[in-house]
């Protein structure tokens, strides 16, 4: 029998942040193929410029498209989706989407935690930016003792007085748990999980569910770290 394969759908972040947004989406739509690919080479995002990041990002969709032909490219960053997403949307030969802080806040009291590049996206609104946490949570994500710490120690820095806390970057999300069990008395917002439960598309027919990890700073053990975080 015939079977029709599925194009995957794409997703880009600097590292391993976007796999809270794949943990989600795979668990909606389980028969689609995915690719995830990760930009480690060029970790962190959050520290570069917005041209920089545009041009780096189309050259990596354009890749996906035609090593892949991938159907939808989604931005699991908010940085990439901050400085880029626009750019992309007129450039890309396929379809790009992205996380959107704005949708978020309505008339709460937020705080936004994020990067550099984010914050500059989002001047006008309440913003903190953690400075180096996305390479933090990168380098020591499987050691909670220390994770716990920092976050602490970013939350008692940070002050915030605000009851719900939007976490600005897919790395924060990726380790939100342990955002709420140090600071369980505010509301922590998730664009990740906010994003999937919006998102629509018609699911593919084909029963396949394959899932390829890749990273522009070729590793295995970097590979094996994107699956353990993904099955964790
Ligand atoms: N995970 C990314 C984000 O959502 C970027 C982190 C970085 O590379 O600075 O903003």
């Amino acid at each position: 029998m015939f079977i029709p394969y599925s194009t995957p759908i794409a997703l880009i972040d600097s590292g391993i942040g976007g796999l809270c947004l794949l943990k989600y989406l795979t668990r909606k739509y389980p028969n689609e193929n995915y690719v995830y690919l990760a930009d480690n080479e060029n970790m962190p995002y959050g520290n570069k410029t917005a041209q920089f990041l545009q041009k780096r990002l189309l050259n990596l969709i354009n890749y996906l498209y035609e090593n892949f032909h991938v159907k939808l490219v989604i931005l699991a960053c908010n940085t990439a989706s901050a400085s880029s997403l626009e750019y992309l949307s007129k450039n890309s030969p396929v379809k790009v989407v992205g996380l959107n802080i704005l949708n978020l806040i309505k008339d709460k009291d937020y705080k936004i935690l994020c990067t550099k590049l984010t914050a500059k996206k989002y001047k006008e609104l309440n913003i903190y930016i953690c400075n180096k946490l996305a390479q933090y949570i990168e380098e020591n994500i499987f050691n909670k003792t220390l994770l716990i710490k920092k976050i602490k120690s970013v939350l008692t820095k940070a002050n915030i007085i605000e009851n719900n806390i939007i976490l600005g970057c897919t790395h924060y999300e990726l380790i939100s748990n342990i955002f709420k069990n140090v600071q369980s008395n505010k509301n922590f917002i998730l664009p990740c999980f906010d994003f999937v439960n919006q998102l629509q598309i018609t699911p593919s027919q084909t029963k396949v569910g394959d899932i390829l990890m890749l990273s522009t700073k070729p590793s295995k053990s970097y590979i094996d770290k994107l699956w353990q975080i993904y099955k964790n």
